[in-house]
């Protein structure tokens, strides 16, 4: 079964958690990545990798920029979508379990100080203590000048949680920029980058 097809399985099997009806496009992971110095990057973290789209992209970039110390850790829900992309991507440590485990995850990884955290979440869908628990446990497990990047889509600026998801960043976050929409990715979305 092709990626889109699994993904839309997934959705109508838990739509809450999944968020969305087809993985995003390759043009919203260059704009999730667009700016960030992976010669830099030792301690990486995605939440919410699904089928892989960003997955794949962030491990393009760090084969393009070495490091023998690099760490890369996913967090996936969906044991299903775990275990494909483990199996698929050896490049990444995937984790099936919750991103709100994240600190302890991390700190059985021997990861601190992260550089870069990126996140597939859909976060006007997930419970408000769940939302601005990872947000809080994300601020605190970056380093100083360290990023998050996640997206959100157009349409969902209709649910409250998107600006309430927009308000925790910005008082988490010292600085936070938002693209321009990618109209090419279904549903069309925005990258959000919160700088610690
Ligand atoms: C909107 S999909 C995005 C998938 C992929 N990143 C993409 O952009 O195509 C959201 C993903 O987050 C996962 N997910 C939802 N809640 C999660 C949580 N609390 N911790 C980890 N993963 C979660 C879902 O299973 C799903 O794979």
């Amino acid at each position: 079964m092709g990626t889109s097809s699994s993904f839309l399985l997934e959705f109508l099997r838990d739509p809450r958690s999944t968020a969305a009806i087809a993985p995003s496009s390759r043009r919203l992971a260059e704009r999730m990545l667009e700016g960030i110095d992976f010669h830099a990057a030792r301690a990486i973290v995605e939440y919410g990798p699904g089928t892989g789209v960003f997955t794949r992209a962030v491990l393009e970039r760090c084969r393009q920029a070495p490091r023998e110390d690099r760490v890369f850790l996913a967090v996936e829900k969906n044991q299903r979508m775990a275990e494909r992309l483990a199996a698929a991507e050896p490049g990444v440590r995937v984790h099936h379990g919750d991103a709100l485990e994240v600190d302890r995850l991390c700190a059985d990884a021997g990861l601190g100080g992260l550089d870069f955290v990126l996140s597939g979440l859909g976060w006007p869908s997930l419970p408000a203590p769940v939302r601005d628990g990872i947000l809080e446990r994300t601020a605190a497990l970056l380093r100083p000048g360290g990023e998050f990047r996640t997206f959100g889509y157009h349409i969902g600026l209709l649910m409250r949680g998107a600006w309430e998801f927009r308000r925790t960043v910005r008082r988490l976050f010292s600085e936070v920029t938002i693209s321009p929409v990618v109209w090419g990715n279904l549903p069309p979305a925005f990258v959000y980058r919160c700088v610690k």
